[in-house]
């Protein structure tokens, strides 16, 4: 069954526990700048855009921009969007990825962060974010993959959610095969890592907020002795320890651009 995120209260405590650290964003900022290097996107698009973490970002990285929308089925999280942005800036609109409500050619940037492992069908998703490029357009998606899951993590205290993320999310050549069966080129693969938390408070409080949607997944029993678990092992690192994070990139080009 797919996260219920509406049901799931999660937009209420989605920004403060995961937004990024300022130098996190600074990475992230530049990787989009440097995917899309030459090319200047006037008009973004943010499918899945939820709480607009990344619709900012895009804003950010590119000011020059017109034109930047985020969209997304949850009302909850659109909500929050639209409270970040009390002049207006961006536009926040209700819709999936499977469906668009625009006009072909209409983008050139179609962002997807951290939404591919909530879609049942990710080759339509790929097919429709490949509708929307204009010539010299660029679907940026930024994804974690099985191959990102490193096992010591807090996942290793939340064996459920660890369970659910091996389930939902893709393998590295799974996301290539779809994009390329919605007729997508690869142009870019990597892996890019960030800083999720300085110091075990920082971490501690945000996994302890509850704002990934597999930890919403696991019965709250679970979740608290997980979050036992993991407190202690984390009192055994020194109190600033940095903990990273690695998501992958893939930018996708239409068949001839
Ligand atoms: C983990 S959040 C990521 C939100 C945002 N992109 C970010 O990085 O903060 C996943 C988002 O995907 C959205 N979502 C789930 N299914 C979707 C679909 N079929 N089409 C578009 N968005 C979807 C959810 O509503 C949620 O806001």
């Amino acid at each position: 069954m797919p996260f219920d995120w509406d049901g799931s209260g999660i937009h209420r405590v989605y920004d403060a526990a995961r937004e990024m650290r300022d130098e996190t964003r600074r990475v992230w900022v530049e990787d989009l700048r440097a995917r899309f290097a030459g090319r200047e996107p006037r008009r973004i698009l943010d499918v899945g855009c939820g709480t607009g973490r990344h619709t900012r970002l895009a804003r950010e990285a590119f000011p020059e921009a017109v034109r930047v929308l985020g969209v997304d089925p949850s009302h909850g999280m659109l909500a929050a969007a639209r409270s970040r942005d009390p002049s207006g800036c961006f536009g926040f609109l209700r819709a999936r990825v499977e469906a668009l409500p625009f006009a072909s050619a209409s983008f050139d940037a179609v962002l997807l962060a951290m939404v591919l492992h909530h879609v049942p069908a990710p080759e339509t998703a790929f097919r429709e974010m490949g509708r929307l490029l204009a010539p010299g357009g660029l679907v940026y998606l930024r994804t974690p993959t099985r191959e990102c899951v490193d096992p010591t993590s807090w996942q290793a205290c939340f064996p459920g959610a660890r369970r659910i993320a091996e389930r939902v999310l893709p393998r590295r050549e799974r996301v290539r095969s779809c994009a390329a069966a919605a007729g997508l080129r690869l142009r870019e693969e990597a892996s890019v890592c960030g800083v999720f938390a300085r110091g075990v408070e920082e971490y501690l409080g945000k996994i302890g907020a509850r704002a990934i949607s597999s930890l919403r997944q696991i019965p709250d029993a679970e979740f608290e002795a997980g979050l036992r678990a993991l407190t202690r092992r984390c009192r055994e690192l020194p109190e600033t320890h940095v903990f990273e994070e690695r998501i992958d990139v893939f930018v996708f080009a239409p068949p001839t651009a």
